[in-house]
């Protein structure tokens, strides 16, 4: 399972990227808006900042909702950089647009994915990946591990290529569960990848052993 980084903060990203475990890179509106960047241009530039520090796909997302506008949008965005994946929303328009890019030769990830059905036009547009949003179904009360089971029996059971990239991840263990149900890619808050490292017995058996070491320095 690939391993990507959910957010547009720089310094978070770097410290990811130290890990040296990094797969790739996610980023919406809202994680842009976070860090304060604003229009196009500065927006345009922090995506290439991003694909300078990071050798992995980088996803970027559209905001025009209306074909014409996700076509223009995603062919400047997939010129900053070979590695930029065009990140378009799953509405009616976004599929088509998936279609042309994948016609096109610009890769996608399909976005605010929340069920099976939509996970499948997806793949049949030809993204390249698709972003069910684990965190989000689990908030408003359903199963968000039950939906990348599913999606994963399915592709795996239809031969679709579409990489299955779990998103909306709150914390280590949706992490492991991913890794258990067969996602391809888990992107993540860094909180929860350096959750990762954490159990009190590697902390209390690290001191004892450093204790030890001191009898014979
Ligand atoms: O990047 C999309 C997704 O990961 C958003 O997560 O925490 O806003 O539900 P969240």
């Amino acid at each position: 399972m690939k391993f990507f980084v959910d957010t547009a903060n720089l310094q978070q990203i770097k410290e990811a990227h130290d890990l040296g475990i990094l797969d790739g890179v996610t980023t919406n509106p809202s994680l842009m808006a976070k860090e304060g960047i604003q229009g196009t241009d500065a927006v345009m530039q922090h995506y290439k900042t991003i694909c300078e520090m990071v050798d992995g796909d980088i996803s970027a997302e559209v905001v025009s909702v209306d074909f014409n506008g996700m076509i223009d949008e995603g062919k400047k965005l997939a010129a900053i950089h070979p590695n930029i994946v065009v990140k378009v929303p799953m509405i009616k328009e976004g599929i088509k647009a998936i279609k042309w890019f994948t016609d096109n030769g610009i890769r996608t990830n399909c976005t605010l994915v929340f069920s099976a059905g939509q996970a499948i036009l997806a793949a049949k547009a030809g993204a390249s990946y698709v972003s069910p949003f684990i965190g989000r179904i689990d908030d408003s009360g359903w199963d968000g591990m039950a939906l990348i089971h599913q999606i994963r029996q399915i592709f795996s059971l239809q031969g679709f290529q579409t990489e299955i990239l779990a998103a909306s991840i709150r914390n280590p263990n949706h992490i492991i569960q991913c890794a258990e149900a067969g996602a391809d890619v888990c992107t993540c808050p860094l909180d929860a990848i350096m959750g990762l490292l954490k159990h009190p017995l590697t902390d209390i058996g690290l001191a004892k052993f450093l204790e030890d070491a001191k009898k014979f320095a």
